[in-house]
């Protein structure tokens, strides 16, 4: 009960419906032929308004991931990027909202050619088994196992080539909390011996990988997304330029990730420097773009959930996904 209270069930709920509602709109703007940068700025525009966004109260509560083919996760162009959708890429929209700091985190794919339907089939099947899993006293590692079965019974034919799909090993589903997009907990999406059960009153996102490469991923250049170390504090920073970035990340985005683009438009345009000696001195921590071997194909798709006493109740189910 304690911990139900401390949920606020309600921010959840709004949240949701803002998100939903920016994905419905998005599908108009989300079209091979435009720029990546442009896709991302209009969403973000129409979940600033749908949300009334304003500074840490609501929002967006980390960037528009929406990462390419190979790349499974944090991948959002910075200035300057002028990488074009195209109608055989298959892209990954991870966004959120938070309203009060309660976060939704929620993720589908595009892909326009049908070639990809079964890849898309995989994860969006997995992780409505996974969710199908979850409940009180569930263990972690039985759902991950639950969900790996399902991602690798598909296969995808593309160019008269057969490829097993796999569950990427190193990526998994987490809680959420107030202000915390990983709230400690993860849930993996293959077999793995963890016996940790689930709480009621926890919140989850489950969101699941599949891919027609290695099923492993590594970090990448051209890092996009980042956020305050949640133990940081402002006292031995040196420097007027890296004290006032700081303040203001801290004030703006708490321990929510942001990235460089948003810098740029809270008036921070040459931030290089600066967010430079923060990451040196490990207030602020890099999230650079995860990917599985080039040429492969990822898919993602994620909920956000919570273990009430009586039932599950998924915040981001939608008509689309
Ligand atoms: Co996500
Ligand atoms: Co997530």
């Amino acid at each position: 009960m304690e911990r139900l209270r401390e949920y606020d069930i309600d921010s959840m709920r709004k949240g949701a419906e803002c998100h939903r509602q920016v994905r419905k709109y998005s599908q108009r703007i989300i079209k091979p032929g435009r720029k990546m940068i442009d896709i991302c700025e209009d969403i973000e525009k129409i979940l600033r308004f749908i949300t009334n966004q304003n500074t840490i109260h609501c929002g967006q509560s980390f960037p528009t991931g929406c990462s390419l083919n190979h790349v499974a996760a944090h991948y959002t162009p910075n200035s300057g990027d002028e990488t074009v959708l195209n109608y055989d890429d298959v892209c990954k929209f991870d966004f959120g909202t938070h309203i009060n700091g309660f976060v939704i985190d929620t993720a589908f794919t595009v892909a326009f050619n049908p070639i990809y339907d079964n890849l898309l089939m995989a994860s969006k099947e997995a992780t409505n088994h996974g969710i199908k899993l979850a409940g009180i006293d569930a263990r972690l590692g039985e759902i991950g196992a639950g969900i790996q079965e399902v991602l690798e019974s598909y296969e995808v034919e593309l160019n008269g080539k057969n490829y097993p799909i796999k569950a990427i090993r190193n990526l998994c589903g987490h809680t959420v909390a107030q202000y915390k997009v990983h709230a400690g907990k993860s849930v993996p999406i293959v077999k793995k011996e963890d016996n940790t059960k689930m709480e009621e009153g926890e919140m989850y996102a489950i969101e699941t990988f599949a891919s027609t490469g290695k099923g492993w991923v590594t970090d990448k250049s051209d890092c996009s997304h980042y956020m305050v170390n949640e133990y940081a504090t402002g006292e031995k920073i040196r420097g007027d330029k890296p004290r006032q970035l700081f303040n203001h990340l801290y004030r703006n985005y708490n321990t929510l990730a942001w990235c460089r683009r948003w810098l740029e438009e809270d008036g921070f345009k040459n931030h290089s420097l600066a967010l430079k000696q923060l990451i040196d001195q490990g207030l602020v921590d890099p999230y650079p773009p995860l990917a599985d071997i080039e040429g492969c194909y990822v898919s993602q798709f994620e909920h956000t959930f919570m273990l009430k006493p009586t039932k599950k109740e998924i915040f981001t189910v939608g008509d689309d996904y």
